[in-house]
């Protein structure tokens, strides 16, 4: 019986980091099929623990309290006090860790008076990004963001989609379409726009 599981992996070295629970870590050398088992399934709550504490065991760091949690991924402070976002999918990982590239490389720290995280570090392996933790008023979570090239949708869809973000932002929905507005100028197309994700008020 299998009793460990995948959290991380590396193809080219056939490399899978295995555990056994949330304390015992470590990497072997496996046969390349059990990659496959790893990479294509969600992640659970366990292995994104397991990430992340492989990512903070080679940064010489330890992990703290859960900062929270959401669809693509569990963000936990750090003895540093950054954040960690470990994410379930590569898909989602990639365009996380390029908007935080994006936004690195323009030096942007705030936009319209909201905190953006700056980039503290990545691991392409363990799909964990690192970066500072901010507080409301702020914007987190780019997992969904796309660079550069703006998916089209028929406009039912976007006069639809505009109606549901007045209801949930209400009064503050102008300042949030600036915020938007602001990042398509960097290239950076939010998709999951929501209350969680830009927190325009303090204590939201
Ligand atoms: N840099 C950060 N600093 C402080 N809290 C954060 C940070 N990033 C995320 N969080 C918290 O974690 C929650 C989930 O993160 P998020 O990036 O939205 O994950 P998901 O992509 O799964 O929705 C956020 O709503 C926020 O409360
Ligand atoms: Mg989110």
């Amino acid at each position: 019986m299998l009793d460990y599981y995948v959290v991380g992996a590396d193809l080219a070295q056939g490399e899978l980091a295995l555990a056994h629970d949330e304390e015992e870590i470590d990497v072997r050398r496996v046969g390349r099929w059990a990659f496959h088992f790893g990479f294509y399934m969600s992640s659970s709550h366990k292995q994104i623990v397991a990430k992340c504490r492989l990512y903070v065991h080679s940064r010489k760091i330890d992990i703290l309290e859960p900062l929270g949690r959401g669809d693509q991924g569990e963000v936990f402070a750090t003895t540093r006090r950054t954040a960690i976002k470990a994410l379930h999918h590569d898909v989602d990982y990639r365009r996380e860790r390029d908007v935080y590239l994006r936004l690195r490389e323009r030096g942007v720290n705030a936009i319209r008076g909201c905190a953006v995280p700056q980039l503290q570090g990545f691991d392409d392996d363990l799909l964990v990004v690192e970066m500072t933790i901010v507080r409301p008023p702020c914007l987190v979570d780019f997992a969904s963001a796309y660079l550069d090239t703006r998916p089209e949708f028929p406009p039912d869809v976007v006069a639809a989609e505009q109606m549901r973000h007045r209801e949930t932002f209400g009064e503050t929905w102008p300042l949030v379409a600036e915020i938007i507005e602001q990042l398509a100028g960097l290239g950076i197309h939010l998709m999951d726009i929501s209350a969680g994700n830009i927190r325009v008020s303090v204590g939201s």
